[in-house]
């Protein structure tokens, strides 16, 4: 959980820090003053994520506003001792960028004495097992290909990713770029993917936020620590696994100019719950549960059965195909001389055991039918193991660097 109440001087004792030559950044942080609903001021500038933990943070943590998510190529010369190398040099710098503190080798903590809800999440790709000289585990291997796919490999498997994601982009545009800088010697930059929610405070009806579609995305997702060890952690394999998980990656391009035809109704029963408030046409309320089984006075389904919900949800007897969506909305600039107007989508971000067992079942089922897919395109696909989370002296992976 945030700590949302630090005050000025929690948080100078905790980002005073001597850093290479010899600055000292104990500047305060500026005061961003929020009101929220009691009317307490809130400094989003100082709110921190903690990062040790038995988990990495930047999985089950909510949302925060702004997404860099950078995958990496190791470079040729790098072997087993050198990716423990880089990952020593990245879990030490994103342990203080993350707590506001100023990493060895960077000048200005100007810029990291906001971190504003930053996390730094790491993945290890593939390739990056073999490069160690490890059986490559099934649950990174790339996702199986589906009919409608339209994968750029521009977009596809890389060697390690990061996840940065916080609520103020000064901050995230910095962290990336020093990780980026510190990691130079051992990895090229293969992509990027930006995203964005909601600015802090901004969301509508509930802490779910909205799509560039208008919905209410993340409503069924495991908000508790049981449903997350049920979905999300991994719990039994070799012993360097257990407390990660397994990201999936897919770019999803969302075709704004052909969906803003529809009339709201139809938007409503493509996907199966209300625009307004996300809950299910069954129901009133975004956590209603959704009745599959209602009929209307013609004896048709209420949720339309080809809609998005009826066809992602969890078959009664196959309750492990759940997992937990971290989407981000991206919006960037049309091609030069494109007919379009939008160029927007979602960087799906899930977070499971297995794909195996949690996101192919899914996607296998949304492949062959669901309304949305006259609207989207999957362009994009990666796959990244989670390590476990760190104490406040390892670093991420070791268990599998060291084995
Ligand atoms: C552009 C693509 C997509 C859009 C716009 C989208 C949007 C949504 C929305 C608005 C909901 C309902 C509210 C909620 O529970 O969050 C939902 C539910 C869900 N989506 Fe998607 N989604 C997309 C792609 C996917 C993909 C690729 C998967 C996984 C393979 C997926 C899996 C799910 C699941 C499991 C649910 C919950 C179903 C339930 O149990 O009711 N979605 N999605």
């Amino acid at each position: 959980m945030s700590k949302s109440r630090i005050t000025r001087r929690d948080f100078l004792t905790a980002s005073a820090t001597t850093v290479a030559g010899g600055v000292v950044a104990s500047c305060a942080a500026p005061d961003v003053n929020l009101a929220n609903g009691d009317q307490q001021p809130i400094k989003l500038a100082a709110m921190v994520e903690p990062f040790a933990g038995d988990h990495q943070a930047g999985v089950t943590t909510p949302g925060q506003a702004h997404l860099n998510l950078v995958a990496f190529t190791l470079r040729p010369e790098v072997d087993r001792k050198r990716v423990i190398q880089l990952m020593k040099l990245w879990t030490e710098d994103a342990r203080r960028l993350t707590s506001g503190e100023t990493p060895l080798g960077d000048l200005e903590p100007e810029l990291t004495m906001a971190p504003s809800k930053l996390t730094i999440t790491c993945g290890f790709g593939a390739r990056l097992f073999e490069i160690i000289g490890e059986d490559v585990p099934e649950f990174v291997k790339p996702i199986k290909a589906f009919k409608r796919d339209k994968l750029n490999p521009q977009w596809g498997e890389a060697d390690v990713v990061l996840q940065f994601c916080s609520d103020d982009p000064m901050a995230l545009a910095h962290a990336t770029r020093h990780m980026i800088r510190a990691g130079i010697d051992y990895v090229a930059t293969r992509w990027m993917q930006q995203g964005f929610l909601h600015a802090y405070g901004a969301k509508t009806t509930s802490d779910t936020p909205r799509n560039l579609f208008g919905q209410v995305d993340g409503t069924i997702n495991p908000h508790t620590e049981e449903k997350q060890r049920e979905q999300v952690w991994i719990d039994n394999g070799p012993e360097w696994a257990i407390n990660g998980s397994v990201m999936v990656v897919r770019r999803i391009s969302m075709n704004l100019d052909t969906w803003e035809i529809l009339d709201r109704p139809s938007r409503e029963v493509s996907m199966g719950r209300r625009l307004d408030n996300g809950a299910p046409l069954t129901g009133n309320e975004e956590f209603d549960t959704p009745d599959f089984d209602k009929t209307d006075e013609f004896g048709l389904p209420v949720i339309d059965r080809q809609s998005h919900i009826a066809r992602a949800t969890a078959p009664k007897d196959h309750p492990e195909q759940r997992l937990l969506r971290r989407a981000y909305n991206y919006d960037i600039p049309v091609e030069p001389g494109s007919e379009q107007t939008s160029n927007s989508g979602l960087v799906f971000v899930c977070f499971q055991k297995d794909p195996r067992k949690q996101f192919e079942p899914i996607q296998e089922r949304l492949d062959e039918q669901d309304r949305l897919n006259q609207w989207i395109e999957h362009i994009g696909s990666a796959v990244f193991f989670i390590p476990p989370g760190v104490t406040e002296t390892s670093y991420w992976g070791a268990g599998l660097l060291e084995k």
